[in-house]
């Protein structure tokens, strides 16, 4: 599957080597070790039940999805798809689709029952780009980055729109373990997290359209994790269940430091427009908040927008001196009309912001 164009020019050979083509699964292990720098991934069935395995690429690898690829079904766990390598580029072509047929396996339970529904796409790529990729109805959580450096992602389409009604951990960019990796000029339609990090660095998201999901969120933190210098800039999340979290468990540990939201608008938010709590799995005050996670330096900046009118705007729930040094500014969520109790907000935060919290 290698074409080579030597030219002889003198004593200087000049070698065009082109592409590898997969358009049968059992080409990938050919391709892979092939001296090609380009695998294309074209019009691929994947068979049901195994791994699409991009992992191993060689360093400088590009590779590049073309028209569709499609999954055989089976009830299994996943991941469908897993890319790694160092100093590679993923790229879709125009027109292609990775297409997860999400609908055979979408009972409304999600990975809390029912079918037994698989992952899809796992990168742990280092010093990388990921970019122009459309993915659609994942059975479950769609695209997840861990133990990645150093990685960029950007205008990749996550759409699990058509899961409306029984699509469910449906979590789109999940970013774990990993250190400078920015999710960029990306849209998501899902039904569970957007964003989300649960541990790592230096992680930006930024430009980034979220729709029907459970916004962007920090967590949920425990297992003495840490999420440091986290940053979600000019964002969108519209009609979701939350619009930005940072959830930290009960009676468990971990640090969450230097998180920054700025300029994020929300809309038509059903439940929290800003949810800031200390006793996950529970989202309301029903019980209390623990401290085995501080919350430090946390900016919330520019986020305005709109709550439906059976949610509450901001919702702060943590137990005493778990965050300190908060910088709350140009906050106006409004339209939710439920109050619920703020509890631990540090000292000197923004009136109007506690205001809209409630009283205890
Ligand atoms: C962070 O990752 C990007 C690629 O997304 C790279 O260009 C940049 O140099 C990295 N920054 C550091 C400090 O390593
Ligand atoms: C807050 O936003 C609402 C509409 O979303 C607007 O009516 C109101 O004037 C804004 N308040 C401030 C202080 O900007």
């Amino acid at each position: 599957m290698k074409f080579v164009i030597s030219v002889l020019v003198g004593f200087l050979v000049v070698t065009i080597s082109s592409a590898v083509y997969v358009d049968r699964f059992d080409q990938i292990e050919a391709a892979k070790k092939s001296n090609d720098k380009v695998i294309v991934i074209r019009n691929l069935q994947v068979p049901a039940g195994v791994l699409l395995d991009l992992q191993n690429l060689k360093p400088g690898t590009t590779l590049q999805f073309e028209g569709r690829v499609t999954f055989g079904y089976k009830e299994w766990k996943g991941p469908m798809v897993r890319i790694s390598g160092k100093n590679i580029i993923v790229e879709g072509k125009p027109g292609h689709l990775i297409d997860g047929e999400g609908a055979r396996w979408w009972d409304g339970l999600g990975g809390a029952g029912g079918k037994t529904k698989p992952t899809f796409i796992e990168l742990k790529l280092d010093d990388s780009i990921v970019r122009n990729l459309h993915v659609k109805n994942t059975p479950v959580q769609m695209f997840t980055s861990s133990f990645c450096n150093n990685l960029l992602i950007t205008n990749v389409n996550l759409d699990n729109e058509d899961g409306k009604s029984k699509g469910r951990n449906t979590d789109g960019f999940a970013v774990g373990l990993s250190k400078n990796v920015t999710v960029q000029n990306s849209r998501v339609y899902n039904q569970d997290d957007c964003f989300c990090c649960g541990a790592g660095s230096d992680i930006k998201f930024i430009n980034n359209v979220c729709i029907g999901g459970n916004g962007i969120s920090i967590g949920s933190m425990g297992n003495n994790r840490v999420v440091e210098r986290v940053e979600a800039r000019h964002c969108q999340v519209i009609d979701s269940f939350n619009g930005i979290r940072i959830k930290t468990r009960k009676n468990d540990k971990a640090l969450v430091k230097d998180v920054t939201f700025d300029d994020i608008t929300l809309k038509d938010i059903q439940q929290r427009g800003v949810i800031v709590h200390g006793n996950y799995p529970s989202w309301r005050p029903t019980d209390d908040p623990t401290d085995g996670c501080p919350i430090k330096n946390l900016v919330i900046n520019n986020v305005r927008g709109t709550v439906k009118a059976g949610g509450a705007n901001t919702w702060i729930w943590l137990a005493n001196g778990v965050a300190s040094g908060w910088k709350v500014s140009n906050v106006n969520v409004s339209g939710g009309k439920l109050k619920l109790p703020c509890k631990g907000l540090p000292a000197g935060i923004d009136k109007n912001f506690q205001e809209r919290c409630g009283q205890i």
